[in-house]
C-alpha cells in the first residue's frame, strides 16, 4: 500500500502558531522530516520516526535530492509522512521541487499552509504590511542570490509597496547598496526583525541610508532575520504591542511567555533606532 506525504507549515517560531490542521497531521504521522527553523517542542510526544534534514551549526543541510528521495522511499513503504517546514511551506521553502518529485512517482500529497514569517514577523513587530494611504501591496523577496545569478530580485522603488526581504541578516552588506541603486529614498524606514514571535525577538528600526551602519553594530546571534522596507515601518512607533516597546504585555501571551524558559516577552525585545 502506498503512503502519502503532507507538507506542513510549522509557523514562524512560536509553536502555538502552527495551524490546527498541521497539528493534526503531525499527530497522525509515522515519519516526520523536519527543518532547522522548526521549534522542536512541536515534535515532543509524537509517535513517529523523526528525521532532521536541515542545516545546523553552519554545517551543510542534507542535499535537496536526498530529501526528495527520502520522502518517496518512506511513502512507498506505506508510511504517513509529514514534511515539516518553517513558516509557510510554499514560501521560499522548496516545497515545489519536493512535490514535483512526488507527483512524478505517483505519490499523493497535501499542502497544509502555515503562518509565514514574511507576514508574522512584521505583525509581531507592530508593522502592518499594508495600511490605507501608506501601502496597498507587499512584495516578498529572497535576499539570497545564487553564485550564478547576477541580480537580486529586489524590485524598483514603488512608494505604496512594502518589501519583505527573507534570508536578509547575514547577506545585508551585499543587498543594502542595491536599494539606493533601485531608487529607494535614503530616509525610507527599514526594520530588521530577528527571531520573530519568540522570546528572543529583536527589532532594529533604521532607514535605508543608515542601515549599513546600524547593521554593522547589530548582533542577530545566528537567529533567522528578515527585513521590512517601506512607510508602514513608521507605524511601529504607535503599534508596537509585543516586547519592551509595548505599553503592557498582552494577557493572552503571558502563558506562552512563561512557557518559553521563563523569559518574559517584555524583557526579550530591544529596539535600536
Ligand atoms: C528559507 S526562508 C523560509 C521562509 C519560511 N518558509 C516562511 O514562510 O517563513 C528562511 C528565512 O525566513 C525568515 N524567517 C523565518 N523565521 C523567522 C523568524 N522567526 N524571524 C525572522 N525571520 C524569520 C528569515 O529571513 C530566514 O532566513
Amino acid at each position: 500500500m502506498k503512503g502519502h506525504v503532507v507538507f506542513v507549515g510549522a509557523g514562524p517560531g512560536d509553536p502555538e502558531l502552527i495551524t490546527l490542521r498541521g497539528w493534526n497531521a503531525l499527530q497522525a504521522a509515522d515519519v516526520v522530516l523536519y527543518d532547522s527553523l522548526v521549534d522542536e517542542r512541536l515534535l515532543q510526544g509524537l509517535d513517529a520516526e523523526l528525521v532532521f534534514v536541515g542545516k545546523r551549526c553552519g554545517r551543510h543541510s542534507m542535499r535537496q535530492e536526498r530529501i526528495s528521495e527520502l520522502l518517496v522511499r518512506h511513502a512507498l513503504r506505506g508510511k504517513r509522512v509529514v514534511r515539516l517546514k518553517g513558516g509557510d511551506p510554499t514560501v521560499l521553502g522548496r516545497t515545489g521541487e519536493e512535490a514535483l518529485r512526488l507527483a512524478a512517482s505517483g505519490i499523493p500529497f497535501e499542502i497544509v499552509p502555515g503562518v509565514s514569517s514574511a507576514l508574522a514577523a512584521p505583525a509581531f513587530a507592530g508593522i502592518p504590511v499594508t495600511h490605507r494611504g501608506l501601502a496597498d501591496s507587499v512584495c516578498i523577496v529572497s535576499a539570497h542570490r545564487r553564485d550564478d545569478e547576477q541580480e537580486f530580485s529586489i524590485p524598483p522603488y514603488s512608494p505604496r509597496t512594502t518589501v519583505v526581504l527573507l534570508m536578509a541578516g547575514q547577506t545585508a552588506q551585499s543587498w543594502l547598496g542595491q536599494l539606493l541603486v533601485r531608487g529607494y529614498p535614503a530616509n525610507l524606514p527599514l526594520a530588521f526583525i530577528t527571531a520573530a514571535t519568540t522570546a528572543k525577538q529583536q527589532v532594529l528600526v533604521t532607514t535605508v541610508g543608515d542601515a549599513a551602519r546600524s547593521v554593522a553594530k547589530a548582533e542577530f546571534g545566528g537567529s533567522p532575520t528578515l527585513v521590512v522596507i517601506g512607510h508602514v515601518v513608521s507605524l511601529r512607533d504607535s503599534l508596537a504591542w509585543y516586547g519592551e516597546d509595548a505599553p503592557e504585555a498582552p494577557v493572552f501571551l503571558a502563558a506562552a511567555s512563561e512557557r518559553d524558559n521563563g523569559a518574559t516577552n517584555r524583557s526579550a525585545v530591544s529596539c535600536v533606532r
